[in-house]
C-alpha cells in the first residue's frame, strides 16, 4: 500500500514545545474523567491485579498487541483503541493474557494513573502524528495528559514515521527529568522481515525513516 511520509509546516521541534510541557507538569487536567472509564480501570485492575501489565496504547488492529502477547506470556497485555472500527478488524485468535479495550487514552490512562496503576512496559506504536504546527497540543508530548502518561511508568517505547515527532517526545521526556536512551533509526530491511504493526509494514515498505525512542520511566 502506497504512504506518503508525513509533510508538515514544521520541520523542526515546536518553539513553544518547552512552555507547553511545562504548564501542563504544573497545572491539573480538568477534563471529567467518564464514569465507565473509571469503572473499566477498576474492573482491569480487579481482573487482572496480578501479573505485570503492557499497555499498546493507540493498538489499532491489534497486531502488535498479538505479537506483545505471545512474546511475553507472563505478562498481561492491555490494547487500548478509541476505534472500533479499528479494534473490529483484530484478525488473529486472542492469546489468553491480551484483553482489547475500546476507549480513549487520555481518559483511561488518568483512570488508571488515579488509582495507582504502574506498568511494567508501555508501546506508543505510531501514534497519529498531528503535523501541523497548531496542531503541537494534540500530540502525546504537548497534550494535558503528557503527566498522566508519564505516572502510568514502565519501559515506555515510541515508534514514529516522523523524525520531528520522536525530538519533541525526547525533549519532552527531558523537561520532565526522564532521561532517555539516544534514538535509534529501524532498518526497513529488518523492519519488514516481522513488523510489529500494519502501520510500521506500510511505512517500511514505503521507506519511510522509522525512528524508536524508549524510556525507563
Ligand atoms: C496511526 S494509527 C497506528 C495504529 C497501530 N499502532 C499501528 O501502528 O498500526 C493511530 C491509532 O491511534 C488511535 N488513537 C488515536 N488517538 C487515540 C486516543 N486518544 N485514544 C485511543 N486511541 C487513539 C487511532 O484510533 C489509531 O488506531
Amino acid at each position: 500500500m502506497e504512504s506518503k511520509a508525513v509533510s508538515s509546516n514544521q520541520e523542526q521541534t515546536h518553539p513553544d514545545l518547552q512552555a507547553v510541557v511545562e504548564k501542563h507538569l504544573n497545572t491539573r487536567f480538568l477534563r471529567p474523567i467518564p464514569p465507565w472509564v473509571s469503572n473499566l480501570a477498576e474492573t482491569l485492575v480487579r481482573e487482572h491485579g496480578e501479573a505485570p501489565w503492557i499497555l499498546d496504547s493507540g493498538c489499532g488492529t491489534g497486531l502488535s498487541s498479538v505479537q506483545l502477547a505471545k512474546a511475553h506470556p507472563n505478562h498481561w497485555v492491555l490494547g487500548i483503541d478509541q476505534s472500533a472500527h479499528r479494534l473490529g478488524k483484530v484478525a488473529q485468535a486472542q492469546p489468553a493474557n491480551l484483553r482489547l479495550v475500546r476507549a480513549d487514552a487520555q481518559d483511561l490512562w488518568r483512570a488508571l494513573s488515579q488509582i495507582n496503576v504502574k506498568v511494567d512496559q508501555h508501546y506508543l506504536l505510531y501514534p497519529n502524528p498531528w503535523p501541523k504546527a497548531h496542531h503541537l497540543m494534540r500530540r502525546w508530548h504537548g497534550h494535558p495528559v503528557w503527566p498522566a502518561l508519564l505516572a502510568l511508568k514502565g519501559k515506555l517505547e515510541l515508534r514514529t514515521n516522523w523524525l520531528v515527532y520522536a525530538e519533541e517526545f525526547e525533549q519532552a521526556l527531558l523537561l520532565s527529568g526522564c532521561k532517555p536512551v539516544p534514538k535509534t533509526i529501524l532498518e526497513n530491511a529488518e523492519v519488514l522481515k516481522n513488523p510489529i504493526t500494519l502501520f510500521e509494514k506500510k511505512y517500511a515498505e514505503n521507506q519511510h525513516v522509522l525512528t524508536r525512542l524508549q524510556v525507563q520511566l
